[in-house]
């Protein structure tokens, strides 16, 4: 048996499809998109792409209504592309994870409609019907995350059904035997395909309280935030019942080689960490968001560092993300200086790491106009995901070279500078600092499976050293504009390798590492 799987010393990118590379000139991304892109997906060296959903879908929210779970949208292609463009992945060492979103349907799946019709529908507890209280209101004050209550009232069988998200994206019944084994079929289907994985959507929203209990008022709620968060939602996410399907989900993947279960779950470390199972019987990579929640400042990221690390169980891989197509993106979040650091930071952390599509450009959240908003959770709550969301930079040309034609969102105002063909080559670029990590991470197994020691420090510098098979690395990242000095005696001489001020690679550091501002070096340690 191999020491590492290729899940744990490898790297995730991200596709966002509709945005990534459009090849039959209608403005939106495909499947046939992404196969032209292969050259460049090996060239930065990522070892896996997650692909964001390609299924059917009448497109509420992007995919994430899905209408079928074994096929693929004409807008991005076929099942033959699918296949071809898994066959070329494999072909070139790439894995291909899909994303598979089994919380809610679209209300337009046939299982839906079916379970509408009527309440003696075979299918009507297939999602999740309550009666209105007696006054007519909902049956509990749960919210959706997109605004507004989350029950929506069925005229025709007079009764509310629960949606998490859009009134369009219905919940499923996952304590329904006939719902586990359609959606246990879809990823089998998949899994005999070949795809390597699944990022599994909102995996901490299956199970919601028996009970129907109202959810808790915030006392921490800030006027300004979203309205969701104006209650806990101690009753509809996160209940202990979801960890048996996290485990029926993880014991179908062991049936085949090697296969990835990720899953995104927005929820604080100690309740995290949970959703590894007991006995490594949960999922693999329970996504760590911590890098996009937390404040930019050294002392609280390194004390969440610890804390991960600290409450990992036995046996647990960490991971760590700073982007995805729900968040700004990081370069808008840190600014530019500091997005260099958060890339040294990402591949350099102990765990797998999760690359944004663009963000290996130091793309920034495009201008939308409000007349041009897209996304749902924009029109519906002010806070739009369009702008993460824009065309892959691919060069200066007409579109950025990610189609012929106008694009579905604008581009990102900075395209014609920030773009692969401008950075390629030009040694002080962000793609070239990313591709020259993932290129050091693969060579150096103290930066991928090594071990991590914090080194604690005043200020904002944020340092920690990693180390495996006698070889030792350390990273220092100031994460201010002021200069900062990090003493070395307890630590060690070294000479830098990699440097935000790239003139300083090569020079050797002892007794005391000077950082100016927005610097950040990976020293190689004698
Ligand atoms: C996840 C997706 C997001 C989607 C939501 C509902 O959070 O990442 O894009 O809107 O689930 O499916
Ligand atoms: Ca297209």
């Amino acid at each position: 048996m191999k020491a590492h799987l290729w899940w744990q010393y490898g790297s995730i990118y991200q596709i966002y499809p509709r945005s990534f590379a459009d090849s039959n000139s209608d403005g939106i991304g495909d499947l046939p998109g992404i196969l032209t892109r292969l050259d460049y997906l090996q060239d930065i060296g990522v070892d896996a792409i997650w692909i964001s959903p390609i299924y059917p879908s009448p497109m509420a929210d992007f995919g994430y209504d899905v209408a079928d779970y074994t096929d693929i949208h004409p807008l991005f292609g076929s099942m033959a592309d699918m296949q071809a463009l898994l066959q070329a992945c494999h072909a070139r060492g790439i894995r291909v994870i899909l994303d598979f979103v089994p919380n809610h349907t679209s209300s337009e799946h046939p299982w839906f409609v079916d379970s509408r019709a009527s309440r003696t529908s075979a299918k009507r507890d297939w999602y999740l019907w309550r009666d209105a209280k007696p006054d007519g209101s909902p049956p509990n004050n749960w919210l959706s995350v997109f605004g507004g209550s989350a029950w929506t009232w069925d005229e025709t069988t007079r009764q509310y059904y629960y949606h998490a998200f859009l009134k369009e994206q219905p919940d499923l019944n996952w304590r329904h035997p006939r719902v586990r084994e359609h959606m246990y079929a879809a990823m089998r289907f998949w899994l005999e395909q070949g795809v390597d994985g699944f990022r599994v959507d909102v995996l901490w929203h299956l199970i919601k309280d028996e009970e129907w209990r109202d959810n808790p008022p915030n006392p921490d709620y800030l006027p300004g935030q979203v309205p969701y968060a104006a209650l806990i939602p101690a009753y509809s996410t996160d209940q202990p019942e979801v960890q048996g399907i996290v485990q029926e989900m993880r014991a179908i993947l062991d049936q085949y080689d090697e296969r990835v279960l990720i899953g995104e779950i927005y929820l604080p470390i100690h309740r995290l960490v949970t959703y590894y199972g007991t006995a490594g019987d949960g999922a693999h990579l329970p996504f760590n968001f911590q890098l996009i929640t937390l404040p930019w400042k050294a002392g609280q990221i390194a004390a969440a560092i610890s804390e991960y690390e600290g409450a990992l169980p036995a046996g647990a891989w960490p991971n760590w993300v700073l982007g995805n197509h729900d968040q700004p993106r990081i370069a808008s979040r840190v600014g530019l200086p500091q997005a260099r650091n958060a890339a040294i930071l990402l591949l350099t952390l102990r765990g797998t790491p999760t690359l944004y599509y663009g963000d290996e450009l130091g793309m920034r959240d495009a201008v939308i106009f409000p007349e041009n908003i897209q996304d749902p959770q924009g029109k519906n709550i002010g806070v739009s995901r369009d702008p993460a969301r824009t065309p892959m930079q691919w060069s200066a040309g007409s579109n950025a070279g990610f189609s012929e034609a106008p694009p579905w969102l604008p581009l990102g105002h900075d395209y014609e500078h920030c773009n692969v063909e401008s950075q390629t080559g030009d040694r002080a670029s962000m793609l070239t600092l990313y591709r020259r990590l993932i290129a050091l991470r693969r060579t150096e197994p103290a930066l991928s499976v090594g071990s991590y020691h914090p080194i604690f420090t005043e200020g904002e510098v944020l340092a920690y050293i990693r180390e495996a098979e006698g070889q030792r690395w350390l990273v220092a990242l100031n994460l201010s504009p002021r200069p900062a000095l990090l003493p070395l005696d307890a630590i060690g001489s070294g000479q830098i390798v990699i440097a935000n001020e790239t003139r300083r690679e090569t020079h050797r550091v002892q007794d005391r590492l000077i950082l100016s501002g927005d610097d950040g070096v990976l020293v190689r340690l004698d």
